[in-house]
């Protein structure tokens, strides 16, 4: 199971977070990953001045535009290049 955890804080919320959430939602479902991907929000990873922070497990925090998810989801949750 992994787990994304996207910054809903006051910055990250301001440059798209739920934006990014909804289009991991429609891209876990996509790839029928659900039982094997969780989506959490969380408050402020400390990275406020870049995109919106993202965290796979232990791993970022990311940052993640809002026109490129599909792109931060095929190389950092499906593990393509
Ligand atoms: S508000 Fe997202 S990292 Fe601070």
């Amino acid at each position: 199971m992994k787990t994304i955890r996207v910054c809903v804080g006051s910055s990250c919320h301001l440059k798209g977070s739920y934006d990014i959430i909804r289009e991991l939602e429609r891209l876990i479902r996509q790839h029928q990953l659900d039982q094997q991907v969780e989506l959490k929000a969380q408050f402020c990873f400390g990275h406020c001045t870049k995109p919106v922070s993202v965290k796979i497990d232990e791993k970022g925090p990311y940052s993640v535009d809002k026109d490129k998810v599909e792109d931060f989801f095929r190389q950092k949750v499906l593990g393509e290049d």
